[in-house]
């Protein structure tokens, strides 16, 4: 009672004060009210409005006390929930005081700060400052979360008093909790304070970097073939408005070039973190040999500044390959010519050694019986560069334990890459008794099909069945690539 008639008569020195200050801190924790306005010459008194209540002073085990300007708690509890005035006293005796409230809140399961956050946003390149942090003594973080959910990772920087994020952006934005403890008198407390944080980086650009090709790589070309050249690059995050991505040929872009060979695609595009990509593509529709002397150079330009990449066309290492074509085929196991073999070991040699120049290992005429067979069977198709499948009715219903062993082996290559030709020698009608590692070649490239009216001439090699077969041979020296023109 004394308190309030004590309240009363110094209500008749006050001057009005406009502010009335909320404070809401969580249950539980250490929490410090500094009384809104202070100078060194003042005496400051607490009072609790609801008890009418002078807050004293620390004592031995006290939970609520004043000390100067300060109200603390330790910790905080429900029924602090409340109004409180601090007055302040002036050596001239004139009083001002103000009217703070207090609102304790709960924990909820998810929910770390209160529906009302006081202290101001932060706004700007990441580094975010914890508050009220100055206010205790040798207070250690031991924890920042961004929406209750911890954070971690490389993009954050813990400083003593503040997390800096590196490339803040939008998603960045949220609230922004740092939970400390404070020691006092040896009782250890938990405190924690969150603002909101808004990024103004709503379109950072980063360095251009590009991701592939790396600058001076060799990439392994066939005279003849088509080749795509793809160059990635990271430009910022988020749409760019400044970002290029592009080929150049001898320092020349390529959409100058007027070459109907080249061609440049490009296109943008986000990453899950809103990394901003651009890709270019540029397409090659036949590599001739003047290319291998050409500088293919990718260049990346955004608005902070630009990078490229060069790369150098060269011939696909011939080694190894000794052969052009590996030949498989159903043999015939009875002693009768047939025409297949008559196909493998006369028409096929003539037109594709003989008159182009190829060279091939077929069974029974480069591999001996005596050999182990499987081994070199492996070894020469390893050494070949294709693959020429000849499909027949007969190798579909009935059982052929050499060309299973062929199929086989070829399965194992699959992985290698070794282009496959397949030449159907007798209409076959339904492919669904083939291998399944055949349908699937048929369904991506189809047959080069044998037809009746080809025996009329089998031995040209300007026919359309050998012209189709050779525009999927490797090129050489002796083949001209018009003929390839298929
Ligand atoms: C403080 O609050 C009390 C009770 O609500 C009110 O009577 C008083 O005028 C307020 N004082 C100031 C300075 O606002
Ligand atoms: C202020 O008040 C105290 C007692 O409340 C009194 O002793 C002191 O003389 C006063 N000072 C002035 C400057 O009025
Ligand atoms: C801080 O950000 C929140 C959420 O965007 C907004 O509601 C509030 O007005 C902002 N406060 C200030 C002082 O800008
Ligand atoms: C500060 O706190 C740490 C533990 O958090 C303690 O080891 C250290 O002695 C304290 N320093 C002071 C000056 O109180
Ligand atoms: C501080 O908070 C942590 C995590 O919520 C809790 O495990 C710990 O018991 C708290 N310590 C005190 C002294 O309240
Ligand atoms: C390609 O680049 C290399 C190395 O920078 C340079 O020496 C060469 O002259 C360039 N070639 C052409 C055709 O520009």
């Amino acid at each position: 009672m004394m308190g309030y008639v004590h309240l009363v008569l110094l209500s008749t020195f006050l001057s009005v004060s406009m502010t009335s200050e909320t404070f809401d801190v969580m249950e539980g924790e250490a929490s410090v009210i500094k009384c809104p306005r202070w100078s060194s010459s003042v005496k400051v008194t607490w009072y609790h409005m609801d008890t009418n209540k002078i807050i004293p002073a620390e004592e031995e085990g006290s939970r609520v006390f004043s000390l100067k300007h300060f109200l603390w708690f330790l910790p905080t509890s429900r029924e602090d929930s409340g109004k409180y005035t601090c007055v302040t006293r002036f050596p001239n005796n004139r009083t001002k005081s103000f009217n703070v409230s207090v609102q304790v809140h709960p924990y909820k399961q998810g929910i770390c700060f209160p529906n009302q956050i006081h202290y101001p946003n932060d706004t700007g390149r990441g580094k975010i400052v914890c508050p009220t942090i100055d206010n205790y003594k040798n207070a250690t973080i031991i924890q920042w979360y961004k929406d209750c959910k911890p954070l971690q990772g490389e993009r954050y920087f813990m400083g003593e008093k503040y997390i800096f994020i590196n490339n803040p952006r939008k998603e960045d934005d949220g609230y922004y909790t740092c939970r400390f403890i404070y020691t006092h008198k040896g009782n250890v407390f938990n405190v924690s304070a969150t603002r909101i944080f808004i990024s103004k980086a709503k379109h950072s650009p980063l360095p251009p970097q590009i991701l592939f090709p790396k600058d001076k790589d060799v990439i392994e070309v066939e005279l003849g073939a088509a080749l795509s050249l793809k160059c990635q690059a990271r430009l910022g995050i988020k749409k760019q408005l400044m970002a290029v991505v592009t080929w150049d040929v001898d320092n020349t872009p390529v959409k100058g070039l007027h070459f109907s060979r080249f061609h440049e695609k490009t296109h943008f595009f986000e990453g899950r973190e809103q990394e901003y990509y651009g890709e270019t593509t540029l397409h090659i529709t036949e590599v001739k040999k003047e290319d291998l002397q050409a500088n293919f150079t990718c260049i990346v330009v955004n608005e902070m500044g630009n990078t490229k990449a060069t790369v150098t066309l060269k011939l696909k290492a011939q080694y190894g390959k000794i052969y052009d074509a590996y030949v498989i085929y159903p043999r015939s196991h009875t002693s009768e010519a047939n025409f297949v073999e008559y196909f493998v070991y006369q028409i096929m040699p003539d037109i594709l050694e003989n008159k182009c120049g190829y060279k091939l290992c077929i069974y029974g005429r480069d591999i001996y019986p005596g050999e182990d067979t499987a081994s070199a069977i492996e070894k020469r198709m390893q050494k070949s560069r294709r693959l020429i499948i000849l499909l027949t009715n007969q190798l579909i219903n009935c059982k052929e334990p050499a060309y299973d062993q062929h199929i086989a082996l070829y399965n194992a290559l699959i992985p290698n890459n070794t282009k496959v030709i397949l030449l159907e020698m007798e209409t076959i009608g339904t492919y669904e008794k083939l291998q399944e590692s055949l349908r699937f070649i048929i369904k991506q490239q189809g047959t080069v099909k044998w037809k009746e009216q080809h025996t009329v001439h089998p031995q040209s090699s300007n026919s359309k069945f050998w012209k189709q077969v050779r525009y999927h041979m490797p090129l050489t020296a002796k083949s001209s690539y018009s003929a390839n023109a298929g």
